[in-house]
């Protein structure tokens, strides 16, 4: 049967193919932003004035500073809204048990279940901490470098930070694997296109742990 011209099975797939762009778009942005973010960290090793000053240039590009944050926050809602939907549609195209038990997507999606929600509830807390301070034991507003030893200075909370950073080198490897079909870039099954993925994912995890790391062996002091 057809309705405005379009077969049945394009009039489901629009919908969901228009949400695989949105959160594709979303992350992209995200990830982005964190690749940004990680570059800032890294600046820690070259001492306090470094990292302060390059926070401090940041706060005087205030405006950018907003539309970055403002983005960051409108991407961050897309991309959550975006991928429960898929989720939910996924699971309601899948009624039977046994099916669902057995789909061949069905560890990578799982995993993609558990770690956006954990990298939110990181991402809620690490604010508090790091950027607003209520969590943090010494916060001294605009001092950056020192407000990063201090918060990480404790072995378990670095430990929740190196965790962080392999979640995110975990969930940025499924988005990219995926991002890449969503967005007609690479097909699923490219062995290439997967094996990018990895490579940038284990980067960017390394160098956000990197900074906990080196704090919890005193390099960073
Ligand atoms: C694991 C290593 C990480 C370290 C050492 C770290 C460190 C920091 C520090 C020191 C700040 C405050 C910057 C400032 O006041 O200028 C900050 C802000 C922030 N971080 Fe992280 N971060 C890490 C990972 C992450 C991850 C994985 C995410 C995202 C899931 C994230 C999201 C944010 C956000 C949203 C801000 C606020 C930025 C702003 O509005 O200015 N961070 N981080």
């Amino acid at each position: 049967m057809q309705t405005l011209g379009f077969p049945a099975s394009r009039r489901v797939l629009a919908p969901t193919n228009a949400l695989k762009i949105a959160a594709a778009l979303s992350g992209a942005f995200m990830a982005g932003w964190l690749v940004l973010h990680v570059v800032g960290n890294l600046s820690a090793f070259g001492g306090p004035t470094r990292m302060d000053g390059y926070a401090a240039a940041l706060r005087r590009v205030a405006p950018a500073l907003w539309l970055a944050r403002i983005g960051l926050f409108a991407a961050a809602t897309v991309h959550v809204v975006a991928t429960i939907s898929l989720a939910r549609r996924a699971r309601a195209a899948r009624p039977m048990r046994a099916v669902r038990r057995f789909s061949a997507n069905s560890l990578s999606s799982r995993l993609g279940i558990v770690v956006g929600p954990l990298l939110l509830i990181f991402a809620g807390y690490h604010l508090l901490h790091m950027t607003f301070g209520v969590l943090h034991p010494a916060f001294d507003p605009g001092h950056v470098y020192a407000n990063l030893v201090a918060g990480l200075s404790s072995p378990a909370i670095a430990l929740v930070y190196i965790g962080a950073s392999a979640l995110v080198g975990v969930h940025l490897y499924r988005g990219l694997s995926s991002a890449g079909a969503s967005l007609g870039v690479a097909r699923v099954t490219n062995a290439r296109a997967r094996a990018v993925a990895a490579v940038a994912a284990v980067l960017l995890a390394a160098a956000f742990a990197s900074i906990p790391v080196a704090i919890l062996v005193g390099v960073l002091r």
